[in-house]
């Protein structure tokens, strides 16, 4: 039974359908070269345990360089007998060792606590790939703002008309919460950081290994400090499996805008056409796919996550095999966000936007309400009675079917003796912006502010 790593106790080899359904190599090779390195790492602490003399460090470190350069250029890959991973690349080992020296590395570690290392220190890599995409993401939003920096456009909840504000305050508030999606990534690193190596199968090692050295060796800021935990948790995979799918929610709400904006009767934007589709049939079609597919992938995403909670929720300590199941779903994030990610920046990056238009609704379905309620209130008007008679103003203008601004003084006047002339300086789109200038709001000067505190936070990450 050549290429397994268990064969002692048993008679005959495994079924046919038991090795197919074990089989691992199809999805877990992508960890092979993070498997070598821990190999390296492994045996160093065998050698300065005692286990391995230094010729037989060298001789090891030589056939694992050997192996590695075979795995990368593709001349070295699983065979059809190999059940996993770590098994196939003992036997690479071992065809470039010699039995003798190869048969040695195994000493003192186990899958177990292997492919728990090998997981996070491929996740930790890929996450900061993930980040540096979502960071050109934020870059296409902040450069769009720049250049939109005071053009109005309709604020909308409930997705009707509320409050007019500006492009580059709708643009950055996605920008926040991708860049808190960053430093959730960055946050997670703490705790992604911490190797499982030297956990053994469940119980630790008895051989004298240093786990801080490996961890050390591998770019772990340390060691668990309980092998039952290194090799049975997931934990740190699931949270994984969190901020991205975070991620594909972010982009997706940024997404679902864009398809709207580019509908003919939004009108805000048009796509660029290196980032939208044509159709086989209707030759006039111009289709946001990216838009679709980033809210699309979402929802894969989402079950990502929740594929991988689903496995881990009735599992006890310590290793069980169903933990062969956390891979798929964390490797299918990845994948996806690292497809994902440029083509959200790209699109965004090449938005046109039809600001006349955005300005133009801006002020409509008299969204400027808020602004009569809050004048009244600086003239010494509660608050609630403020509320009635702007509402009264509303109720006048929809009955004459037309804006606020188009009503005239007197029924102004007929409304309440408060609402004077003088109403009409925060019946402009410009005034109602320019009158929410503390930090966190829409005007001109608050948003310069918040380019500086945002690109302070961005200098964080
Ligand atoms: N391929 C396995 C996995 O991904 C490696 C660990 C196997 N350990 C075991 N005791 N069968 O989880």
């Amino acid at each position: 039974n050549e290429g397994s790593l268990w064969g002692g106790r048993f008679a005959g080899g495994p079924a046919d359908a038991l090795a197919a359904l074990s089989k691992s190599t199809h999805f877990d090779w992508r960890l092979a070269t993070y498997d070598i390195e821990g190999s390296r790492a492994h045996a160093r602490v065998l050698n300065r345990a005692g286990l391995l003399d230094d010729a037989e460090l060298a001789g090891m470190i030589d056939a694992l360089d050997r192996l590695d350069a075979d795995v990368r250029s593709g001349a070295y890959v699983p065979a059809e007998s190999d059940e996993d991973v770590h098994g196939s690349l003992e036997r690479g080992l071992i065809e470039r060792a010699g039995p003798a020296l190869g048969g040695k590395l195994r000493a003192g570690r186990s899958r177990n606590d292997q492919v728990a290392t090998l997981g996070r220190m491929y996740l930790r890599d890929h996450a900061r790939i993930i980040a540096r995409g979502v960071l050109a993401t934020i870059g296409a939003l902040v450069d769009q703002a720049e250049a939109h920096l005071e053009a109005p456009m309709p604020g909308r909840t409930h997705l009707q008309h509320a409050q007019p504000v500006l492009l580059s305050h709708h643009l950055l508030a996605h920008a926040w919460a991708l860049l808190r999606d960053v430093q959730r990534l960055q946050d997670w690193d703490r705790r992604a950081g911490v190797s499982p190596y030297g956990s053994g199968a469940l119980a630790g090692s008895s051989l004298g290994l240093d786990p801080e050295a490996v961890a050390a060796d591998l770019g772990f800021f340390s060691a668990t400090h309980n092998s039952i935990d290194g090799t049975a948790s997931r934990d740190v995979y699931a949270e994984f499996a969190w901020v991205t799918a975070m991620i594909g929610v972010d982009l997706s709400r940024v997404s679902e805008e864009i398809i709207l904006w580019a509908t003919k009767e939004f009108s805000f934007v048009t796509l660029d056409d290196a980032f939208s589709t044509g159709s086989s049939i209707m030759p006039q079609k111009k289709n946001p796919d990216v838009a679709e597919l980033a809210r699309g992938k979402a929802g894969r995403l989402i079950g990502d996550l929740t594929g991988l909670l689903a496995t881990l929720k009735g599992l006890p300590l310590a290793y069980n095999r169903d933990l062969q199941e956390d891979k798929e779903p964390v490797f299918d994030a990845v994948d996806t966000l690292e497809v994902l990610l440029p083509a959200v920046s790209g699109m965004i990056a090449t938005l046109v936007f039809n600001t006349a238009r955005m300005a133009e609704l801006a002020p409509q379905g008299f969204a400027l309400a808020t602004d009569i309620a809050e004048w009244l209130v600086r003239q010494g008007v509660p608050f609630r009675e403020a509320h009635e008679l702007s509402g009264a103003a509303v109720r006048v203008a929809e009955q004459r079917g037309v804006e606020l601004w188009d009503l005239t003084d007197e029924e102004f006047a007929g409304i309440s003796d408060h609402l004077t002339p003088a109403v009409r300086e925060v019946l402009t789109v410009e005034g109602s912006l320019a009158s929410r200038d503390a930090q966190g709001g829409t005007a001109p000067t608050a948003v310069r502010r918040q380019l500086a505190a945002l690109r302070t936070g961005l200098e964080g990450v």
